[in-house]
């Protein structure tokens, strides 16, 4: 297939999961409008159909909290996926906005990147008008996140709950829940292994086998903190107040400081001005990314924010720093090293969420080890700053074979390629056409 029939195959991916006002990420398992989707989503769609990628970013800020948090999903009411309004509740918030039915935490930061990708797809005039609708809304989203995330000031955002690093089994986040969140009644699921009985509830494993998906402890792990956090009614304050596992991660707060620098650009092109306040946490956040460098192991991790020890489990996250483009090239030329090490990263269909050599690695299971083409699609932007042109070329290249080959699946073995998860994934659509359709 040459390259303008595998962007007519992605297109329509997205055609098929556009529900109107949203795409959603997959049919049947993922029904609702989901943050870091759409974006990745409106990136695609941008290269054949800006309004409608405008479209798909307003209707993400239509779910905008009063504090201006954008929240991971907005819930499509017709559906009775599990996962829906009656487990979030949002209404429990006084922030919560009124008349619809959203989650109560965010998801990462990639707003401003998919505004201006999808505004380098318009003319000028279509442009500014599309960046000054949004605006005011981005300038919300991000002083929530230091006024609400970042308490002490000190640039480095934390990070509630492991959905809001979009990787819901990441295993930094799985050690530090075990360790400081089991309760004891899924301690004695585990140990009387009584997971059958719950497993009859669960919907995904339905439609993807369960090898592929999270296994059922960590899943009502997840559920029983984000109850903790309905209780709190998503009160950031309230829930930071008393918590044990509120983490600065190397992912998201990569991922805002890089989306920080966009919306300034997005600024500079309206002629318009940062508030002072903001313009400083930008700042320090830039330059506190280099907190998260642990000198001993020689690379990036995620820290326990109130005991500020090490999650010493690397991830993707610990090369993301390429793609916040804060780093300096001697730092980047070490993340390159350890990208290219084939005992870690390196693997024939990289990049694995997961090194290979991590007693935490998976095959197959979601984000504990497969490769995502959303991560390689940000780690080609992050090689390509730093100018290691050849290595983003390569990951390029193999992702779009692996949609070649397998279609637009949600993740691939890193090892051998196999595709895993759910089928038609939007954001493998979305993010291949635009590799397969930019310059060069
Ligand atoms: C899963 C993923 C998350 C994604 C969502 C919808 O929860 O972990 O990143 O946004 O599915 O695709």
């Amino acid at each position: 297939m040459n390259k303008t029939q595998l962007a007519e195959l992605a297109k329509a991916v997205l055609k098929n999961n556009d529900l109107g006002l949203w795409t959603r990420p997959a049919p049947g398992l993922y029904p609702h409008q989901w943050l870091w989707d759409s974006c990745f989503i409106a990136i695609g769609q941008a290269r054949y159909d800006p309004n409608r990628a405008k479209k798909e970013l307003m209707s993400l800020v239509r779910g905008q909290w009063r504090n201006g948090m954008i929240p991971h999903m907005i819930f499509d009411e017709k559906s009775n996926n599990f996962t829906g309004p009656h487990v979030w509740q949002s209404h429990l918030s006084p922030a919560a906005p009124p008349g619809i039915e959203t989650s109560g935490i965010t998801q990462p930061p990639v707003l401003a990147e998919a505004v201006w990708r999808v505004g380098e797809q318009m003319s000028k005039d279509e442009r500014l008008k599309f960046f000054s609708e949004i605006f005011a809304a981005l300038l919300r989203y991000h002083g929530w996140f230091y006024r609400e995330r970042d308490l002490h000031s000190e640039g480095l955002v934390v990070t509630i709950h492991p959905w809001e690093t979009g990787m819901d089994n990441t295993p930094p986040w799985i050690d530090e829940l075990t360790h400081n969140a089991m309760p004891l009644w899924i301690k004695i699921i585990h140990k009387l292994k009584l997971y059958p009985l719950f497993d009859i509830f669960r919907q995904d494993t339905r439609l993807v086998p369960a090898s592929e998906r999270i296994n059922t402890s960590i899943s009502l792990l997840l559920f029983h903190v984000q109850r903790r956090l309905r209780r709190k009614q998503y009160d950031s304050l309230e829930i930071l107040r008393r918590s044990h596992f509120s983490i600065n991660d190397v992912f998201v707060n990569s991922i805002l400081i890089r989306n920080n620098r966009i919306l300034e650009d997005i600024a500079h092109e309206l002629d318009e001005e940062i508030p002072a306040d903001l313009r400083i946490s930008f700042k320090k956040s830039h330059e506190a990314l280099e907190e998260l460098w642990c000198e001993e192991d020689n690379q990036y991790y995620c820290r326990n924010f109130v005991t500020r020890e090490w999650i010493k489990s690397p991830y993707i996250g610990s090369l993301m720093p390429l793609y916040s483009g804060a780093i300096s090239k001697q730092r980047a030329k070490v993340l390159l090293k350890t990208l290219k090490d084939d005992l870690r990263y390196w693997t024939k269909y990289p990049v694995p969420s997961v090194p290979i050599s991590s007693p935490s690695y998976h095959h197959l299971r979601y984000w504990q080890g497969p490769t995502w083409i959303n991560t390689n699609w940000m780690l080609i932007d992050g090689l390509r700053q730093y100018g290691f042109f050849s290595e983003a070329e390569k990951i390029k290249r193999i992702s779009i074979d692996l949609f070649a080959q397998h279609g637009a699946r949600e993740y691939f073995s890193a090892i051998d390629g196999t595709p895993s998860g759910a089928k038609d994934f939007s954001w493998s659509a979305a993010l291949i056409l635009d590799l397969l359709k930019e310059k060069g």
